[in-house]
């Protein structure tokens, strides 16, 4: 993982997924260096990442107040019982649904769960956190936030993209060019229901967040942009007029596999 400072209050833990055609894909964890610090999602569940290691260049686990699951999928899941033992005045942020899924695999401690709805606040010492559901998301547990302290807007999966190389993927800032057709095919990989959306309900669920023009949008799956708002909320507004994502078939599949195999000598 790679390990970034963007702001004073926000560091980014940085990984990133290869998906076969489209690109590779950002995935980010986060802390907030709040007075009681937050950390926001956990990583990929895949052996060997070294999250809880990147973790610790940034704020000693012990400290480690809230950690912010922005919803249980595996690209977010992948340490949050290691972080509640090396935290242990720490809560897991999430929802009643989410704590429900959680325990498909392995429940989390009731006792250590922090629920937050969207439309809700969480006090985080030296400022509170504004739960809100992203106008795009592909699991019914997602809760991103508006951090009120610094104008950060952490958006899940949100305003994510696959990007053409892993050295775009681990940028520690998005760089001023378009990313506008990878997010929308983005869109519609994680959130193919858009398509079926009545446009003025969605809509709807866009004008907030643009009217409040956050400074710095930090999506799971992209890196962290600035000043890019705007621009980034009329991308999510023309994600239902969009194509529409069918993945690779049964014969790409072998193709691609074959691909793989030695030549013959
Ligand atoms: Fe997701
Ligand atoms: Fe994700």
């Amino acid at each position: 993982m790679l390990v970034h400072h963007v702001t004073p209050d926000v560091t980014v833990l940085n990984d990133c997924l290869p998906v076969p055609g489209l690109g590779f894909l950002p995935v980010n964890a986060f802390v907030l260096h709040a007075a009681e610090p937050v950390v926001v999602d956990t990583g990929v569940g895949l052996p060997g990442r070294g999250f809880l290691d990147a973790l610790a260049t940034a704020v000693a686990p012990e400290d480690v107040r809230w950690i912010w699951l922005t919803h249980p999928d595996r690209d977010h899941t992948g340490a949050p019982h290691d972080l509640l033992e090396a935290a242990p005045r720490a809560l897991v942020v999430t929802t009643f649904l989410g704590m429900g899924i959680m325990s498909t695999e392995r429940p989390l401690p009731p006792d250590r769960v922090r629920i937050v709805n969207p439309g809700e606040r969480l006090d985080v010492g030296d400022r509170t956190l504004a739960a809100f559901r992203p106008p795009l998301f592909d699991n019914p547990a997602t809760v991103g936030f508006l951090d009120t302290g610094s104008g950060a807007c952490f958006s899940s999966d949100c305003c994510g993209a696959p990007l053409p190389a892993v050295e775009d993927a681990s940028v520690p800032e998005i760089g001023d060019s378009s990313v506008r057709d990878a997010q929308l095919l983005w869109a519609a990989v994680d959130s193919p229901w858009v398509h079926l959306v009545n446009q003025d309900a969605y809509l709807a669920t866009i004008r907030p967040l643009r009217d409040a023009d956050p400074p710095l949008i930090l999506s799971s799956h992209l890196p962290p942009a600035r000043d890019r708002s705007r621009d980034f909320f009329d991308t999510l507004a023309l994600a239902p007029m969009a194509p529409a994502f069918t993945g690779p078939d049964q014969e790409a599949l072998t193709t691609l596999l074959k691909s793989f195999e030695p030549a013959a000598p």
